[in-house]
């Protein structure tokens, strides 16, 4: 099956279309430039394409009749939760509507005896957890930013906590979507679990608005434990950090959170976020449990982590401390964005199984130094997930191409090593080469899909699927 790519602007459907929702939404329907641009991809080095309008939706009703009215007028609809993505999510490049869900933001219901919550797509992560606090539950999922839990789920997004929680795909239990002809529909339920058919929720979570319009999510939470330490070491190189990770899963430490910062960010983040922690590279470890437990993992991680080169081990449950090194982790990659005024990052994101972490990482980095390219390193290397954000100053002649050519080969790279060109940012626009090459004839049952739901290509389209899928 073959999905063409068509960046034709449709200006008829467009014109008819636009005075329509004009007309519905008044002032919720924006065209001024300033909010038309922040609503395409501003993140990084890729192209901001703006769409043609902005739609705030209120309602499931509101998404609803957006799409119902673009899919009459063959009009792209982009959904946009905070703007946050790294791949190009939100970008228009064949223009339409971007469909703005963050006033959808209310928390409708928690199911505290049940360990779930109902919640619209534009609450953010943190909101959710600000709201669960008193209730002593929380939501472990924490990309960088603090990002729309819709757009999270379209971009099956994970974080400093999954190695112990999971990612969305884990936490979302059921959903509320509008399809490409306006069909509003639910999947799954507020059961832990579920045979019944095909698991449509799922299929939802990360197809990054090229399916449907996430409009309601059920999400699995967690008691907040009894006590939680966090700890930190440092290392001459970033293999024996990796090591040290490798081991410690290997040998089932329940660990909560598992990071890696090499010299280059540890620099950045001491300057973004006030903090003295030694220049080299640097491993974030968090532990949660009970009072006893925490304490055991540490001084178990304490020594894996001697063994492997590992110095000056400390941890603290002091929480102030702890947050105050976790927003800064979150912050790394604004940090790290700094770093090279003047440039853009290119940001990339592969995941390999634990046992090649050290590998992976430790080829990379020796490559981009050989390069000579300044590319931090960040990682949820207990996933075997790491980013490396190319610094690209596209005045310097050839340095985008260079770039560009490291990051191709790095997806390779993990791709060699049985793992995967995406562990969390998605594909977008940015990996949909990539796609290709890892899942090969998977790309047919991908597109049959895809025209399956959206025959006429308005969800999102340009997103995932490469060209010629
Ligand atoms: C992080 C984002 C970039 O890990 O995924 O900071
Ligand atoms: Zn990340």
């Amino acid at each position: 099956m073959t999905l063409h790519e068509t960046f034709t602007r449709n200006e008829a459907g467009l014109a008819a279309v636009l005075p329509l929702l004009k007309q519905r939404f008044g002032d919720r329907m924006q065209t001024g430039t300033s909010i038309r641009e922040q609503h395409g991809h501003t993140t990084t080095w890729l192209a901001n394409q703006i769409p043609d309008a902005v739609v705030f939706a209120t309602s499931t009703a509101d998404v609803a009749e957006t799409v119902t009215l673009c899919a009459e007028h063959r009009v792209p609809v982009i959904p946009f939760g905070t703007g946050t993505s790294l791949e190009g999510q939100v970008n228009a490049p064949a223009g339409g509507i971007s469909l703005d869900l963050s006033l959808m933001s209310r928390v409708l219901k928690v199911h505290a005896e049940d360990l779930d919550a109902v919640v619209q797509p534009g609450v953010t992560r943190k909101q959710l957890n600000e709201h669960l606090r008193d209730q002593g539950l929380f939501f472990p999922i924490d990309p960088g930013a603090d990002a729309s839990l819709g757009g999270m789920a379209a971009t099956r997004a994970s974080g400093t906590n999954a190695v112990r929680y999971g990612t969305m795909k884990d936490n979302v239990l059921a959903l509320e979507a509008v399809l490409a002809d306006g069909t509003v529909i639910r999947t799954g339920s507020r059961a832990k679990k579920s045979s019944a058919g095909y698991d449509l929720t799922r299929l939802l979570v990360g197809s990054e608005g090229t399916l449907g319009v996430i409009t309601e999510l059920t999400l699995r939470l967690h008691g907040i434990p009894e006590a939680m330490a966090s700890a930190r070491v440092s290392f001459d190189r970033v293999e024996d950090a990796c090591q040290t990770v490798i081991l410690a899963v290997q040998v089932g430490l329940p660990m909560a959170r598992m990071e890696l910062l090499d010299a280059l960010t540890v620099q950045a983040v001491n300057a973004y976020s006030k903090l003295d922690l030694p220049e080299t590279p640097v491993l974030l470890l968090e532990f949660h449990g009970t009072e006893a437990g925490v304490k055991e993992q540490a001084e178990m991680f304490g020594e894996i982590a001697r063994d492997c080169g590992g110095r000056d081990f400390t941890w603290t449950g002091r929480a102030e401390e702890r947050s105050r090194l976790w927003q800064a982790r979150h912050d790394a990659y604004w940090a790290t964005t700094a770093l090279r005024p003047g440039a853009r990052g290119l940001s990339t994101d592969v995941c390999v199984p634990i046992s090649r972490l050290a590998d992976c990482v430790g080829e990379a980095t020796a490559k981009a130094a050989a390069e000579g390219l300044l590319a931090p390193v960040v990682g949820h290397v207990g996933d075997g997930n790491f980013h490396m954000l190319l610094l690209v100053d596209d005045t310097v002649p050839g340095e985008r191409a260079q770039a560009e050519a490291f990051v191709g080969w790095l997806n390779d790279l993990a791709l060699s090593m049985e793992g995967t060109c995406t562990g969390e940012h998605g594909i977008g626009q940015g990996k949909r080469k990539y796609l290709r090459r890892e899942i090969g004839p998977a790309l047919g049952p991908m597109a049959a899909i895809k025209a399956a739901l959206d025959p006429q290509n308005i969800l999102n389209p340009g997103k995932i699927l490469p060209p010629e899928g």
